[in-house]
């Protein structure tokens, strides 16, 4: 894999020429183009298809899927061209063992969101989680991977903060993506994300893949950002 691969670049745009515009400024500069509910419900599938065919490579469709087993099952069966990797939610864990394995005979990966990197140990305690499992969080994580592994994902989706503990626990082969990826050089205005790194700590606390998109998109120079985070990557695997 060349550092670039491991760079995820999510179109968070309103709308398909916006998708577009980013596609062919980035196509090259970053390993994969992520797809999430901002342009699935502006778009819905049809052009999706279309942009896949303009991407290459495939996407990740990042919908976070979280239902019954029989309706995950369901949707994770009509998956399109193109996806390579998609997400659940998976505290059913074994239950979601035909969902998972529905979106591998159509060769893609699932992965199992833990806890949002948008969340704190406060916010979790405010949403009820036992103190036990939110202070720190990784206790939590460690648990909804469990889960994850269970239901039958590639890996999971967290925080870079947690990464490390993950590949511990579930051995190197278990896929780590990490999204809340914050640039020394790069701030974000009103950022959400909490809990974050930066791309080569990420890549050295053992993320196999980084989602960034803020300090990319809303760079001067989208291009000259995308390879600065690349640099970091390589940085951090020499
Ligand atoms: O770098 P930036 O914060 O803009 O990237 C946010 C992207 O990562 C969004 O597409 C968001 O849906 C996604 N994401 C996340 N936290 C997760 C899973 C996905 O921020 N746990």
């Amino acid at each position: 894999m060349e550092p670039r691969d491991r760079l995820i670049f999510p179109l968070d745009v309103p709308d398909a020429d916006q998708a577009r515009r980013y596609i062919d400024l980035l196509q090259g500069e970053v390993g994969l183009f992520k797809v999430g509910l901002e342009l699935f419900v502006a778009t819905g599938p049809q052009i999706l298809q279309s942009l896949s065919a303009a991407m290459g490579v495939g996407f990740f469709l990042d919908l976070k899927f979280h239902d019954i087993p029989a309706t995950m099952q369901a949707a994770l069966q009509n998956l399109f061209a193109g996806v390579k990797f998609t997400t659940i939610h998976c505290e059913q864990g074994k239950g979601l063992q035909g969902a998972t394995a529905a979106a591998r005979a159509q060769g893609i990966q699932v992965l199992g969101v833990t806890v949002l990197t948008s969340l704190n140990t406060a916010d979790l305690l405010a949403g009820g989680i036992d103190p036990q499992y939110a202070d720190p969080p990784v206790r939590l994580v460690l648990r909804r991977a469990a889960l994850a592994q269970a239901a039958g994902c590639a890996g999971v989706v967290c925080a870079a903060t947690e990464a490390c503990a993950v590949k511990e626990q579930f051995g190197p082969d278990f896929l780590v993506v990490c999204p809340g990826i914050r640039p020394e050089w790069a701030a974000v205005p009103g950022d959400d994300q909490k809990r974050i790194l930066t791309p080569y700590q990420a890549l050295r606390e053992g993320a196999d893949y980084i989602v960034v998109g803020r300090p990319i998109r809303q760079a001067a120079d989208p291009v000259a950002a995308a390879r600065r985070v690349v640099a970091e990557i390589a940085a951090a695997r020499a």
